[in-house]
């Protein structure tokens, strides 16, 4: 099957010559990034499939949310880009856009952060769960099996076809995602839940919640609080990538919203995705020397060795992460800030980058420091555990895969995802009684 393009000024169309017969598909045009090619009327025209394991080459929905173009490194949440949102702007600003398409007025804002703060508390008897974990729990298996049950408490937020239902469910998990992170962190170091503070911010309640102790006044350090605002910003959210895709998936069969999330997290704990930031670090780690760098980019190289350099390479940025950039300035007033500024760690990871950016293995694959090459060390100077990273990211990531949720679910166009398969298994077959086999 072959596919040419004859394009017309009136309307762009694809043409698709299979035995002998064209068969038309329009192209849809964005207002950024590639035309499409729309299939929607492949299989019933030619009954052919298209195949595209890891959709390398697939859009899987139409989204007003989040434009990345990998060749420039660039990233749009709403048309505005990253640096000027984590420069200038705050985490909440940044959900109040992702949600609703528009920065708020001072009074949506104030009014839309008056909300949160009112839903910050989980349901008392939620920190039963935690007890029922083992201590050395994964902080994400916690995460996966507390943030489902949130559907066991909330019954006046699942109907999904009620918008009332769909923003009172978005402002419960972004209010909540802080508070149950922080419950399975403390439970995880045997200290007790610190409740919310409804007059802090909220990154710097994250913080507090995380830190505190109730023997003794906890002051969070406002350089350190802008910095976690920082990083919720740059990881807020990111187009069609693997964990939202998987929200979509589980949202497009009516699951609730807080099932659909649950989903999301258990995807992002992969280390090829979210749990990039915690391997990144063990990684940087188990080099512990600049002088044993060399040694890992020539397995990195290796076709035979599965050793990857964590926090390199990207589905689709081809140049380097815009997101990176920022985080390695975050990274260094961080370090700063807690007295850290030259962590051996950082200096490994500085040197690993100026060693892969200039061979040719990494120039010729395009392969740059992502948003986790830096994330973990920075995490790390923040006073996380490593196995608490990819937390953070979920903290941070659950706007984004609510906003697009939010947007499937609106979308009159929606139906269940289902996609097909090229079939290669055995060909029909009669059963044999054990006796025969
Ligand atoms: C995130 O999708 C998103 O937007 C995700 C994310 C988000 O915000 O949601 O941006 C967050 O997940 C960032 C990515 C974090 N993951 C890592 O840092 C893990 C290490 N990176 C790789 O596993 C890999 O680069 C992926 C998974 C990120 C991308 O995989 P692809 O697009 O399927 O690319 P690939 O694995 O096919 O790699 C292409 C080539 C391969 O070599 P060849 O088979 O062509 O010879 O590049 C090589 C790979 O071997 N390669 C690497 C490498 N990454 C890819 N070689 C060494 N080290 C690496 N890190």
């Amino acid at each position: 099957m072959s596919v040419a393009e004859s394009y017309r000024p009136e309307a762009a169309e694809a043409s698709v010559l299979l035995g002998g017969a064209s068969h038309d598909l329009p192209i849809r045009r964005g207002t950024l990034g590639p035309d499409v090619i729309d299939i929607a009327t492949l299989y019933q025209d030619t009954g052919h499939f298209t195949y595209d394991p890891g959709f390398t080459s697939t859009a899987s929905c139409e989204s007003k949310i989040t434009f990345i173009d990998g060749d420039k490194g660039v990233l749009l949440y709403r048309g505005y880009p990253i640096d000027q949102l984590a420069e200038r702007g705050e985490f909440m600003e940044t959900c109040y856009l992702l949600l609703y398409g528009e920065l708020p007025s001072r009074e949506q804002y104030q009014d839309f952060r008056k909300l949160i703060v009112m839903h910050t508390m989980v349901h008392e008897q939620m920190a039963r769960f935690y007890t029922s974990f083992r201590r050395d729990a994964h902080p994400m298996a916690v995460m996966v099996g507390v943030v489902g049950a949130l559907s066991a408490f909330y019954h006046d937020s699942l109907d999904i076809h009620d918008p009332e239902q769909r923003k009172m469910a978005s402002v419960r998990m972004i209010a909540k995602m802080p508070t149950i992170a922080a419950m399975a962190y403390k439970y995880s170091i045997g200290q007790p839940f610190i409740y919310p503070k409804n007059d802090l911010g909220y990154s710097a309640n994250f913080l507090n919640m995380c830190f505190a102790v109730p023997c003794e006044e906890y002051k969070v350090d406002p350089v350190l609080a802008r910095a976690m605002d920082r990083i919720f910003i740059l990881h807020a959210d990111h187009e069609q990538n693997a964990s939202t895709s998987t929200v979509r998936l589980a949202g497009s069969s009516g699951a609730n919203p807080f099932a659909c999330i649950s989903a999301g997290i258990a995807c992002l704990w992969g280390p090829a995705h979210g749990g990039a930031n915690e391997a990144a670090l063990t990684m940087l780690q188990e080099i512990g020397s600049v002088d044993r760098i060399p040694e890992y980019i020539k397995r990195a190289k290796d076709r035979n060795d599965p050793f990857r350099l964590m926090g390199f390479g990207h589905r689709v940025y081809k140049n380097y992460d815009p997101r990176a950039r920022i985080m390695q300035k975050t990274c260094h007033e961080v370090l700063d800030a807690v007295g850290h500024g030259n962590d051996p760690i950082l200096q490994v990871a500085l040197e690993l980058e100026r060693i892969a950016l200039n061979d040719d293995y990494f120039i010729e694959k395009k392969l740059y420091p992502n948003i986790d090459f830096y994330s973990g060390i920075t995490l790390k100077a923040l006073g996380f555990p490593t196995d608490m990273f990819t937390v953070l990211f979920a903290i941070a990531r659950t706007v984004g895969w609510i906003a697009q949720w939010k947007e499937m679910i609106e979308d009159p166009l929606q139906r269940i995802g289902r996609p097909r398969q090229l079939y290669t298994g055995a060909t029909e077959r009669s059963y044999m009684p054990i006796e025969a086999r």
